[in-house]
């Protein structure tokens, strides 16, 4: 992907900058904010126009109040989070639109940081509505897009106001944008590991896998989809029953491209969907009538952090089981330290699997650990996500016209044993 203009190549001093950030965080029972990462991951953008003197202006969504204003999803103990963590006060205007924002921006002094509410209190964002994007842009010199997280929405704020204000990328964006970009032309071999629940939310990404892995690894309630389609009974476990033939399709393309396929050998069952449900570790072939699967087990565990060996680039994305339930957090543990340990380039996407690193303090033994849920996942199948799109590429990046407006494979055949399936410039505004 061409390179797109950064906040590097903008002159900020004294400029009122808008800055879209992706601050939809978890908060917790008494509305604190739970999980600062994605805070954190914005401060590199913000401290930078800071200390250049900017006036900025942040924009983001928090959860999914659908145009209404929902007080628990305000913005506010956000903005408290942020002031902590840059060491200076956050102003918080009451809306993200209209005279409480226009005031709060106009008070902003050289250096001074304001966020605004929650964006989706506006049913207009999300249809990305020409006025309120205009609305929006007039609180701004220039338009920042940090919000790699968002990236895949066509909202006002992602790529409506990008039509009224010259447009870069944050630092983070760009990190994000470069770090991606990677998985897309790797070194290899490139071992995918994916779970999750369902396999209906990552055939797109995992199709796209197929013409660039050498080997994928499985896990979570979709490896029981896939486990079905290869002949296993899975008891009562979570299968995407309408899925079934994509599954085995998806099985016979990857032993066409020669894509090994691993799947689990062991699993941990439960007798009930409960945390504290009776739980034991059976093969494969073994679920018992009525239970069901809610983690891989040891052995899968320990195959899989094995099949990292060698790999020059590692990408996992989804849990391998109920990770948020310590009974069935161990498969998802085991993966995250075996990719943490790894030492070939190591990209982490999605809450779960992010979690699980947290918790045992590895995040920081990764190379990139990815912002983005959906917006990774919609990158890695090649698209162009519309955020992206919606910011110029630097100056000689493609040769266009730049600034102008937007608009190894080796195991088993598949079933034996039930494990492998496949063969083997400055821009003044
Ligand atoms: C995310 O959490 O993945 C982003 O903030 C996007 O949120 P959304 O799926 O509600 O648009």
């Amino acid at each position: 992907m061409a390179r797109k203009r950064t906040i590097r190549d903008a002159d900020v001093a004294g400029r009122r900058v808008l800055v879209r950030v992706d601050f939809n965080v978890p908060l917790d029972e008494h509305g604190a904010v739970a999980d600062d990462s994605r805070i954190r991951a914005a401060l590199p953008t913000l401290r930078d126009l800071v200390e250049r003197g900017a006036r900025v202006v942040l924009m983001s969504h928090l959860g999914r109040p659908k145009g209404a204003v929902v007080p628990r999803l305000s913005l506010r103990p956000v903005a408290a989070r942020l002031a902590e963590l840059l060491g200076r006060p956050v102003a918080f205007a009451e809306d993200c639109v209209g005279r409480p924002a226009a005031e709060a921006v106009a008070a902003l002094p050289e250096g001074g940081v304001l966020l605004l509410e929650n964006l989706r209190f506006h049913p207009e964002e999300e249809k990305n509505d020409a006025a309120f994007a205009r609305e929006l842009a007039s609180l701004g010199d220039l338009f920042v897009n940090d919000a790699f997280g968002a990236a895949h929405r066509a909202h006002a704020s992602t790529v409506g106001v990008a039509a009224h204000l010259p447009a870069y990328a944050g630092l983070l964006m760009e990190r994000e944008i470069d770090a991606l970009s990677r998985l897309l032309e790797p070194e290899r071999p490139f071992v995918a590991i994916v779970g999750g629940a369902k396999i209906s939310d990552k055939i797109g990404v995992l199709r796209h896998l197929l013409g660039r892995v050498n080997r994928i690894l499985f896990g979570g309630g979709m490896a029981n989809t896939l486990l079905v389609a290869l002949g296993y009974d899975l008891a009562e476990s979570l299968v995407e029953a309408d899925r079934v033939d994509e599954a085995k399709a998806l099985i016979v393309e990857a032993q066409a491209r020669g894509v090994e396929l691993q799947f689990p050998i062991d699993l941990v069952v439960a007798e009930f969907f409960n945390p504290d449900a009776p739980a034991e570790t059976v093969e494969v072939g073994r679920v018992p009538a009525g239970w069901r699967a809610l983690d891989i087990g040891p052995l899968t565990v320990e195959r899989y952090a094995a099949a990292l060996s060698g790999a020059r680039t590692v990408f996992w994305n989804g849990p391998m089981g109920v990770a948020e339930w310590s009974a069935f957090a161990r498969g998802t543990e085991g993966v995250a330290a075996a990719v943490a340990r790894h030492d070939g380039y190591t990209v982490v996407g999605g809450g779960d699997s992010i979690a699980a690193l947290k918790r045992l303090g590895l995040d920081g033994a990764v190379d990139h650990v990815s912002t983005g849920g959906g917006a990774s996942l919609e990158f890695l199948e090649g698209r162009e996500l519309p955020g992206i799109a919606a910011i110029p590429d630097a100056e000689g990046a493609s040769g266009g016209a730049e600034g102008a407006a937007p608009g190894t494979s080796g195991g088993a055949a598949a079933g034996a044993g039930g494990a492998t399936a496949g063969g083997g410039g400055e821009r003044r505004p």
